[in-house]
């Protein structure tokens, strides 16, 4: 709980923060990085070159102020989930939230200059230190439960023991714990974050990505899509790297699993709804259900731009041969080649239309794609009815859709 006269304050000057928010991030990151450049091998730069993570903050920080000050109907726990596991995949460790804290407080003070008296400074400390209190104790369970020895000691080596290129821009890994150790289970819809070393003196770069193998498998699988730079963007660090640099035999540094939002959420009829590379949770969905529960009611909606850019398209007709009640419903920009031998699925030629996504009363709905498209399809699927606690969504990258739930 926030003390009564910093609630106050921070009412009064909340919405001075928030529309500074970016400004003041911006600053906290130079200030930060000035300090620790170390840090900077822990921060996506693409998503700091995008301003998406100064974005993410700012919104987290501001919707945490909203909430203690009653000023908020957005449920919380689902954020400060979705950031302590990110956090926890990073290894972020509770010694950080000093630093992160004094810069992110100075920045503030540097933004909104004289406004910031040292009764506001204080409230908005004791904002920063209840938020901070928060995730520190969520991370420190999640790596208990990981069976991380050490907070933030998450990285372990992993041998590419395959590559499979599954489309002209999309590669997979398969992967095992060099240790020789098991390989961990996790939950549909988790990823592990992938530390890789750049050329150069261009330092280390963490990405995260899904799961798509089998949970439960000797081996991990992960799927990646080639990021390329557009008007005049570079291309993507990290995806151009494992597409372009690392072979079978190669190691690389991994995470355990981590991630809040389940695939397979629910007991009765699920509906995954993909596009793009967004299929990566939902294909380890399937091949989990194939394993565990044939029984269940699955329909698959992915979209894509056509059939040859649809990855992991291959493995449908063996999952739709071990998962008898799985429907495919493909939605495919460009119709030629949208036909596959041996696949059963109903192929529509646009994007995917909410309205005939097939649906039952109690389905459980699951979404990962590029947010206009996850936006557009969950409105849909609110608009028809369906409750917005069985709407799951995945991000592949900060934040979160528009309404924060
Ligand atoms: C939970 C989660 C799960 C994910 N799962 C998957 C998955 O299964 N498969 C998958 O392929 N991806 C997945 N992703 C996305 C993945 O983590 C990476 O974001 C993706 O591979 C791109 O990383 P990159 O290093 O190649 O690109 P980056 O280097 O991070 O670039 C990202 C974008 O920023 C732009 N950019 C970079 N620098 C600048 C600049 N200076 N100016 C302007 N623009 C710039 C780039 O052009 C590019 O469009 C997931 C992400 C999350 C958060
Ligand atoms: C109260 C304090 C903090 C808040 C509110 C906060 C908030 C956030 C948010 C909202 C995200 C984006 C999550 C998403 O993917 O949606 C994030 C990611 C991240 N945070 Fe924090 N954070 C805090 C403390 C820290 C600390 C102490 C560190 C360690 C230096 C840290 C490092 C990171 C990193 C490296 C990322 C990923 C960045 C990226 O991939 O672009 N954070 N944080």
């Amino acid at each position: 709980m926030l003390s009564e006269s910093s609630a106050a304050v921070v009412t009064a000057t909340l919405p001075a923060v928030q529309a500074h928010g970016e400004a003041i991030t911006g600053r906290f990151y130079q200030r930060m990085f000035d300090a620790h450049p170390e840090l900077l091998n822990l921060f996506n730069r693409g998503n700091q070159a995008t301003g998406q993570q100064q974005a993410a903050l700012a919104a987290a920080v501001a919707a945490y102020a909203a909430h203690l000050t009653g000023g908020s109907t957005v449920p919380w726990g689902p954020i400060l989930d979705r950031i302590a596991h990110k956090h926890a995949s990073l290894g972020i460790t509770a010694t950080q939230y000093p630093i992160v804290g004094r810069h992110l407080l100075a920045a503030v003070g540097e933004v909104l200059g004289d406004a910031v008296t040292p009764e506001v400074a204080a409230a908005w400390d004791e904002v920063y230190w209840l938020l901070a209190c928060e995730l520190i104790a969520r991370e420190a369970r999640l790596y208990a439960v990981a069976g991380v020895a050490k907070d933030g000691a998450v990285w372990r080596d992993w041998r590419v023991t395959g590559r499979v290129r599954e489309t002209a821009e999309v590669v997979s890994l398969i992967l095992v714990p060099a240790d020789g150790g098991a390989a961990p289970g996790f939950t549909p819809g988790q990823y592990t974050s992938v530390a890789v070393d750049l050329d150069g003196d261009r330092g280390q770069q963490i990405r995260q990505y899904s799961l798509s193998g089998r949970p439960g498998a000797d081996q991990w699988r992960i799927t990646v899509k080639r990021v390329r730079g557009t008007g005049g963007a570079p291309d993507g660090l990290v995806s151009g790297f494992l597409h372009d640099r690392v072979a079978v035999g190669d190691v690389l540094r991994l995470s355990p699993p981590f991630g809040e939002v389940s695939a397979v959420a629910g007991d009765g009829p699920l509906v995954l709804v993909s596009a793009g590379i967004g299929l990566t949770p939902a294909m380890a969905a399937l091949e989990h259900l194939a394993a565990t529960e044939p029984q269940r009611p699955v329909v698959l909606v992915h979209a894509d731009r056509a059939g040859a850019a649809h990855a992991l398209r291959d493995a449908l007709p063996r999952l739709q041969e071990n998962l008898p009640r799985l429907r495919l419903d493909l939605w495919y920009e460009d119709a030629a080649g949208g036909e596959l031998a041996g696949l059963k699925a109903q192929v529509s030629t646009g994007r995917v239309d909410p309205e005939l996504i097939p649906l039952s009363p109690d389905a459980h709905v699951h979404l990962c794609g590029p947010l206009p498209f996850m936006n557009a399809v969950r409105g849909g699927l609110l608009r028809r009815g369906v409750p917005v606690d069985r709407i799951a969504y995945e991000v592949f990258g900060p934040g979160m859709l528009r309404d924060g739930r």
